[in-house]
């Protein structure tokens, strides 16, 4: 794996930025479409050769950087020495063009034949930080219920002490109710399911676990930000109507095999990182960048000039 992933960072920064000029216009297609534009342009100056094994563009029929899609300098030279990439240029269309927050420009990179690829919707996830991680092993076949009562037991934390990220969607009322009835609080998000498991890794954040169905692509980018992160993932793929689980689990490693690498930029402002911002002298950008290899987390602001 590149030691170097500053490159990967631009990308992000690019779509962010590019991604920005359509906050709150209600133009989904065109913000992803700039997004979208400005990553593939940035990959293409990249002295590699890199396989989006994880694209965007389908589940809502946006612009896209399509599964199987080469970029990078080299990438017509069929070079077997390529990375895979999962991309989303933009984690929370929706919030971008409403100037909702937790939008989110993402990358994740990882060695030839490492990162697993699927074209399903949804995925089953549950996420948790590295304290709990290294305390209780957790099962995402058990149910929320027991899952708390094990985070409870291993960590000494009162149920009532203990937060839960879920997506806001009617598929987890269910969730929600026997949560409230344990007396555990939810924090509900709109969007951005990768972000609310990366703030499980973040103790300021102060929420405990990611829990529920979301995207399938951003399960596959989630995975490389809680290997860097050092915190515990796993996931189980679920059909379109989000009624029938596959009983198989996949972990971090099913997910995303080896060394990984993991760039993000905030398009609008959120929990994790600020969103763009224009000054006389050119946009300003936060990002996060994370190297499985050495579990360095680097916070950038970036001054970009015009
Ligand atoms: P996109 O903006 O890339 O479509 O994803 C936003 C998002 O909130 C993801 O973070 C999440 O995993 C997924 O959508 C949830 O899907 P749905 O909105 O269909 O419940």
């Amino acid at each position: 794996m590149i030691n170097d992933i500053t490159d990967f960072l631009r990308a992000t920064e690019a779509a962010a930025i590019a991604a920005s000029e359509w906050v709150g216009t209600g133009d989904k297609l065109n913000a992803d479409k700039a997004a979208t534009d400005a990553m593939r342009e940035r990959l293409n100056r990249i002295e590699f050769a890199g396989k989006v094994v994880i694209g965007e563009g389908k589940k809502d029929e946006s612009a896209g950087l399509f599964n199987n899609d080469w970029v990078g300098r080299f990438a017509n030279q069929k070079m077997s020495d390529y990375y895979e990439l999962a991309v989303d240029p933009i984690d929370g269309t929706r919030p971008t063009v409403t100037s909702g927050p937790e939008a989110l420009s993402v990358l994740a990179a990882a060695n030839a034949g490492c990162m697993f690829t699927t074209e399903e919707f949804y995925m089953h996830k549950l996420a948790y930080g590295p304290l709990i991680a290294h305390k209780v092993k957790l099962n995402i076949h058990d149910s929320i219920e027991t899952i708390v009562e094990k985070v409870s037991k291993a960590t000494g934390k009162a149920p009532h002490r203990i937060v839960v990220c879920l997506l806001d969607r009617p598929r987890h009322e269910k969730y929600v109710a026997v949560l409230r009835k344990m007396s555990v609080r939810t924090k509900l998000i709109q969007d951005c399911d990768i972000s609310g498991a990366i703030a499980t890794c973040l103790p300021e954040s102060g929420i405990d676990l990611l829990y529920g169905i979301g995207g399938a692509p951003e399960a596959v980018i989630t995975a490389a930000a809680m290997k860097c992160l050092g915190g515990g993932f796993q996931a189980q793929i679920v059909n379109k109507e989000c009624a029938i689980f596959q009983p198989k689990v996949y972990d971090i490693e099913d997910l995303v095999k080896g060394e990984c690498a993991f760039a993000a930029t905030g398009i609008t402002n959120g929990s994790l990182l600020k969103g763009v911002r224009f000054t006389s002298r050119g946009p300003v950008t936060h990002s996060v960048m994370m190297r499985s290899k050495s579990g360095t987390v680097r916070w950038i602001t970036a001054y970009h000039g015009n």
